[in-house]
């Protein structure tokens, strides 16, 4: 698919890996609407992107409130064209002991990367271009890969990826195409200081946002969607996990101390709300 002129519904744009995503995007010449809460954050970007052919626009709303879905739903009919690929990039993290772990912290992990993200997934589809329509969904490594300090973040993006896989066979006979893109730690303000310092501890290598961006354009512009896993050595440890995870239990077994050190130390708040330091040099799998 030629990104030129295309409409892309993207959420999350007003975070690290969805401002880049818009910014790689529009950069091709795609209308991007950039979904996103942050109404100071839609505007930078959207003032930025006037040095592009950006000839999308900026939509601010909560994809984990009816109000939400509705102001997407009512910008989509008043747009009066397609949707040639929606990218569900939204997401929020929880780093910590299950133990430790607010209750409404873990809602709102499980509401926002699953729950709302289907119910968006449902509410865009007849938006969709008839021929050619496609869905994205960002999840993670952390979606085929348990870690510890991530259980219920693990366990919203096993369920997306479950949800990416069960769509998919569900449109098969239809031209809609879906893919699954599991990024491994990228550096973003959704990881906080103690991720990052647990990154930095366990030696692990982290992208830049720009990394992800154009993997997801090139991936794009294929005629075949596919589902992805970027980053090596996480591509082997998700394998290996898929038919030996008794032997990734060991392995990941000997890190548990240094996970548990930065897991206590965590604030175990939602991600997006913790500043991070930025840092780029190390980080976990996610
Ligand atoms: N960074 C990583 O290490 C990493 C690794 C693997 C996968 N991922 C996944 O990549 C995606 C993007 O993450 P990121 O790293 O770019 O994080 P980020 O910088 O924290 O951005 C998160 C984005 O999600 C939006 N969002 C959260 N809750 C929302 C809601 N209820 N309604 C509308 N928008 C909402 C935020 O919007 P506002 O800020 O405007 O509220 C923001 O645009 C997530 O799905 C994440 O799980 C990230």
């Amino acid at each position: 698919m030629n990104m030129n002129g295309k409409t892309i519904l993207l959420t999350g744009a007003t975070g690290g890996i969805g401002e880049a995503i818009a910014r790689q995007l529009a950069s091709a010449g795609a209308r991007v609407i950039l979904v996103g809460r942050s109404l100071n954050e839609l505007r930078r970007i959207e003032r930025e992107l006037q040095h592009t052919a950006h000839k999308g626009f900026a939509l601010q709303a909560d994809i984990a409130s009816a109000e939400g879905l509705e102001t997407i739903r009512v910008a989509l009919t008043a747009l009066q064209l397609p949707v040639d690929v929606l990218i569900n990039c939204a997401g929020v993290s929880l780093f910590g002991l299950l133990e430790d772990n607010e209750p409404a912290a873990i809602e709102k992990v499980i509401n926002t990367n699953v729950t709302a993200t289907i119910l968006l997934t449902r509410q865009v589809m007849p938006f969709l271009h008839k021929e050619h329509g496609r869905i994205l969904f960002i999840g993670s490594s952390f979606g085929a890969l348990g870690f510890a300090g991530f259980s219920a973040y693990c366990a919203s993006k096993f369920a997306l990826r479950g949800f990416a896989e069960a769509l998919r066979r569900e449109l098969a006979n239809t031209p809609i195409q879906i893919a699954y893109v599991a990024p491994r730690a990228t550096d973003t303000r959704i990881n906080s200081d103690a991720v990052v310092a647990l990154n930095d501890a366990l030696g692990n290598s982290v992208d830049d946002p720009a990394t992800v961006a154009e993997a997801i354009e090139d991936l794009l512009v294929q005629n075949k969607l596919r589902d992805i896993n970027l980053g090596w050595p996480e591509r082997f440890f998700l394998r290996l996990n898929a038919i030996f995870p008794r032997l990734v239990d060991k392995g990941l077994q000997s890190k548990l101390p240094i996970i548990r050190r930065f897991a206590r130390s965590s604030s175990n708040s939602i991600s997006s709300t913790i500043p991070s330091t930025g840092k780029t040099a190390a980080s976990t799998t996610r």
